[in-house]
């Protein structure tokens, strides 16, 4: 990451506020905000405090050993994460409360208690035993939206192997890469997913990926699509063939608390993806902790977050954080306008789901295909909304909150990363005054700061860089086999502080407003726009549904913005309204901000977590050299945008 420019300048404003309505405060699990005074009194404690709430086989001597930049927590601890979410709540009044609900593609459902979670999870990981899976080994698994998922991680973390969760839709290359650099000896899949209605080939994608690995043992497939696959002798066996005979009890192996729980791999802006590392001890207080005070869970809560489990908020906030606080979490293998945009509405419905967690994307999407969709259901089991994964425009937050939350659920902007493991920024529902656009403040325990390209604080109302300036629990420990990367793109900006890559900026009430990171931040004549600013801007316009701002060099002004707008369903392309997009720009943000060029499109390139793919739109739009495609998590999505560009512009713009 270069860190280049001098101020940010944001430009945005917003003055909307709305406090917690006092039915929703009275009933919060946090109503007090002395919690986030005491916590920046003392943070040790305010952790040692959540900490005490969890099953420990030996307690900690230190809360935090701190030797820059490499953090342990509860240092002399030892623990099971799936003890705590399992075990824990098999002995007491939880044991028969469900704790995955699962309904597939097709509309198929099923329900796990914590006792039959609990028992699959035991037999599952003297599977992994009987291949061969010793504590420390690390365990690949890439598998769809299924039961099977959490079972297998689970299971994993039983046993103490580090598992390497890879998304259902990588290609079979990505899983290559991932699988030799972690060198698992055992993969974990099945012999296909559904999008779509379309049968996803994960099994396929294996055989192909692990041609030329040795280190590959053994592949244990999971029967869910019931089609045809290749087994190959004394390689890969059948899920259901070993559990048949696998012992119902699997002692949990007692962790260190640094012990690494899970690898996940994310993509960096060069080179090879990172293998973020993460720890036991810390990162399950870390997660255990926000859950229950972000979501404000309750026994009787019906908790959905629609992320996938292959990315960092599915660990975080399907898998972990629920069961831990031995919450009902629900996982939906499909998409939401599959087979009709009713879906999310009908299942919110059907299961009286009670807390909703999604991303600025889908809730976009949704925007796009109009409220009628929505408005065909009964929402009101509602009570509290949330989102995650990029800045959400003012546009779409208001949208969310009345017509999904019908005015009356507080949403939760959560602003956190793969790299930090749990939710950093964010409002605590019953205590925040919510202001649309922004994350409000760090979690309790949390010291976040704004700062210029010399590590000095700005000033409200100017714009920097994200810095954490103290360790968390859930922080990473290190990037898989590679410290010196570790150490170089988190800590060597600021010294001490853990250098985010996203720019933001603090408003009069100490409120942070992200603004994307870093590189989507872009110079015009010497002012700095953050490209997502604009594109909130254009969103803000009534016929606007979605748009994609990059930026671009320009002779004069250094760069100039480029627009790609998708219009809402209805409404027509034409030459004026182009105009009237650029003059709603000059006076939502000011003339600086006003767009160059502006093209309307059907749609956006995303990536497969549903990111705009900026990266490479601006490569191709600047004529930069976007480096060595095959690095990148999808080698086909470059030659994808290319095409998309070409129709997109070589239409009049
Ligand atoms: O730029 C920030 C954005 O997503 C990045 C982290 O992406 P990833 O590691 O894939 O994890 C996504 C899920 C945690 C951040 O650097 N981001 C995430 N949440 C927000 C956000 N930007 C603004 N507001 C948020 N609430």
């Amino acid at each position: 990451m270069v860190v280049s420019s001098a101020t940010i300048d944001s430009l945005l404003k917003e003055k909307e506020q709305y406090p917690p309505p006092e039915s929703f405060r009275r009933q919060a699990v946090v109503r007090d905000p002395k919690i986030l005074t005491d916590a920046e009194k003392d943070p040790e404690k305010f952790w040692a405090d959540q900490a005490k709430e969890l099953r420990w086989s030996k307690p900690w001597d230190k809360v935090l050993e701190w030797d820059p930049p490499f953090a342990k927590w509860f240092v002399g601890g030892t623990i099971n994460v799936s003890e705590n979410c399992l075990d824990r709540h098999v002995t007491s009044a939880r044991r028969n409360k469900a704790a995955i609900v699962w309904e597939g593609e097709s509309g198929e459902r099923r329900v796990f208690t914590y006792h039959h979670l609990w028992r699959e999870v035991n037999k599952f990981a003297n599977v992994l035993r009987s291949l061969g899976v010793k504590r420390g080994d690390r365990v690949t698994i890439y598998m769809p939206m299924i039961p099977e998922l959490p079972i297998a991680m689970l299971a994993c973390a039983r046993i103490g192997a580090p598992h390497s969760v890879i998304f259902g839709g990588f290609s079979s290359k990505a899983v290559q890469d991932r699988v030799a650099d972690a060198e698992s000896h055992v993969i974990v899949t099945a012999d296909a997913g559904y999008r779509r209605g379309a049968p996803v080939l994960l099994k396929k994608a294996v055989d192909e990926a692990v041609e030329g690995l040795p280190v590959v043992r053994h592949v244990v497939v999971y029967k869910r699509a019931g089609i045809e696959v290749t087994m190959k002798e004394g390689r890969d066996v059948w899920w259901h063939e070993a559990m048949a005979k696998a012992d119902d009890w699997c002692p949990p192996e007692p962790m260190g608390a640094a012990d690494p729980l899970f690898i996940l791999y994310t993509s960096g802006t060069t080179g090879k993806p990172k293998g973020v590392v993460h720890s036991t001890a810390g990162y399950l207080v870390g997660v255990a902790a926000t859950t229950k005070l972000i979501f404000d869970l309750k026994e009787d809560d019906f908790y959905w977050c629609t992320a996938d489990i292959g990315w960092v908020t599915g660990h975080s906030y399907i898998v972990y954080g629920p069961l831990a606080t031995g919450a009902t979490s629900f996982m939906f293998e499909g998409v939401p306008d599959y087979p009709k945009p009713n879906r999310w509405w009908q299942l919110v419905e059907e299961y009286g789901v009670t807390i909703l967690y999604t991303a600025p994307t889908a809730i976009r999407a949704c925007m796009r295909w109009g409220e009628d969709w929505p408005k065909m259901h009964d929402l009101s089991s509602l009570r509290l909304l949330g989102t995650v994964g990029e800045p959400i425009n003012p546009e779409a937050w208001r949208w969310y909150y009345r017509t999904i939350g019908g005015s009356r659920c507080p949403i939760v902007d959560t602003w956190w990363q793969t790299e930090t493991g749990m939710v950093l920024i964010t409002p605590l529902p019953g205590i925040a005054t919510l202001k649309p656009g922004s994350a409000t403040r760090p979690f309790p325990g949390v010291a976040a700061e704004v700062v210029d390209e010399k590590g000095h604080t700005v000033g409200a109302g100017r714009g920097g860089y994200l810095v954490i300036s103290r360790p968390w629990p859930a922080m990473l420990m290190t990037l898989y086999k590679d410290p010196e990367r570790y150490k170089a793109t988190y800590w060597s900006q600021v010294p001490g502080k853990y250098f985010t890559g996203d720019g933001a900026r603090l408003d009069e009430d100490s409120y942070f407003w992200l603004m994307g990171r870093i590189d989507d931040v872009i110079n015009i004549s010497g002012h700095r726009v953050g490209t997502m600013e604009v594109e909130s801007a254009l969103v803000s316009h009534p016929k606007v549904a979605e748009a994609a701002v990059v930026g671009k060099p320009h002779a004069l002004k250094g760069q100039a913005l480029v627009a790609y707008v998708v219009l809402r369903t209805g409404e027509e392309r034409s030459e004026p309204l182009k105009d009237e997009l650029k003059k709603h720009v000059r006076a939502e943000i000011g003339p600086i901000a006003a767009p160059d060029e502006i093209y309307i499109t059907e749609k956006l390139p995303k990536t497969r977590s549903g990111k705009i793919m900026r990266r490479v739109i601006r490569a191709l739009v600047s004529g930069q050299e976007i480096g060595d495609t095959t690095t990148l998590e999808d080698p086909g999505a470059v030659e994808e945008v290319k095409k998309w560009l070409e129709a997109v512009e070589g239409k009049a713009p």
